[in-house]
């Protein structure tokens, strides 16, 4: 597996890839890999003759007060790990290669980008749609992998290239979860032990509600009673547990379409976000 970090080396090379007629997926992450991010690798490398990951902390989207400067990182074990599920070459610039001074230009999805995490995080997700457009040109891929975990920027993200006729297909790949139903991600390295286990209560509240609401019960009621569950479990704050258009993410005040419930919310210091289909 080749590291590249500078830009003009990973032209050099997806030039020869496209040249040769091979087609070409991106996996896109910001590194400490987990089960999570290998499951879209794998998928990447059924649907594609080449992989290529990107790995990059990406400061445009972490707020003033998140925790950019403490985002676990993990290179050595990731490129390792990278190279032993056969990808052909780890994408890893530097801000600078990334942001050159006087950058000045964004993508904002507005609407899908403002609701939800959105909110919570203003301008979390224009960050990601710029950097994620900027790999888009960067590595020109064929397609795209996403995780469902982060359900609102894949949403975004598939926004983004209809809108700007972006010349690649994205793929969503389901949840991987701990054998406990927690979500794998990055920051459950931030929790307790005693916090780990309180936070399954996210997924099993996600879990009910959905089996809830499918057999018929109020959504209002559903919804204000997974938000106490929680409270109750020791999280300290629920930006939102809501069901919504899988698709538009406008908020549904009963189950009448293909519907989503989305849920994020703070244990201690670590801000968890879990979704599940309805
Ligand atoms: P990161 O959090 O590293 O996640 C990279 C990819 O892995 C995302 O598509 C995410 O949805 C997926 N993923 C994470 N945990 C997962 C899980 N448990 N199951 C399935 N997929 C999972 O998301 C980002 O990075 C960034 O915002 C990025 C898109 C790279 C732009 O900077």
């Amino acid at each position: 597996m080749q590291i590249i970090r500078q830009l003009s080396a990973l032209r050099e090379r997806t030039k020869l890839i496209r040249e040769s007629g091979r087609t070409l997926a991106l996996v896109p992450t910001m590194g400490a890999l987990h089960a999570g991010h290998m499951s879209l690798v794998e998928l990447a490398r059924r649907q594609a003759d080449d992989v290529i990951v990107s790995i990059f902390v990406n400061p445009k989207q972490f707020g003033p007060n998140e925790d950019l400067d403490k985002y676990p990182r993990s290179e050595e074990a990731d490129a390792a790990r990278l190279a032993e599920a056969g990808v052909t070459a780890l994408w890893m610039p530097s801000v600078s290669e990334v942001y050159p001074d006087g950058f000045a230009t964004s993508v904002k999805v507005a609407n899908l980008g403002e609701l939800w995490c959105g909110a919570a995080r203003p301008g979390h997700f224009e960050g990601v749609a710029t950097v994620v457009a900027k790999l888009f040109n960067q590595v020109r891929p064929d397609i795209a992998v996403f995780g469902e975990k982060d359900w609102q920027q894949l949403a975004i993200i598939r926004r983004m290239a209809r809108d700007l006729d972006l010349d690649v297909e994205i793929i969503g790949m389901p949840i991987v979860r701990d054998t406990d139903g927690l979500a794998l991600s990055s920051r459950n390295a931030y929790l307790s032990s005693a916090d780990r286990q309180a936070a399954l209560t996210l997924p099993r509240a996600l879990n009910d509600a959905a089996r809830d609401i499918g057999n018929g019960a109020d959504v209002e009621a559903t919804l204000a009673d997974a938000k106490a569950r929680l409270l109750a479990a020791g999280f300290t704050q629920v930006d939102y547990f809501a069901l919504v258009d899988a698709a538009t993410l406008e908020p549904l005040a009963t189950h009448d379409r293909t519907g989503r419930l989305l849920a994020a919310a703070r244990i201690g210091a670590t801000r968890l976000i879990d979704n599940i289909a309805l």
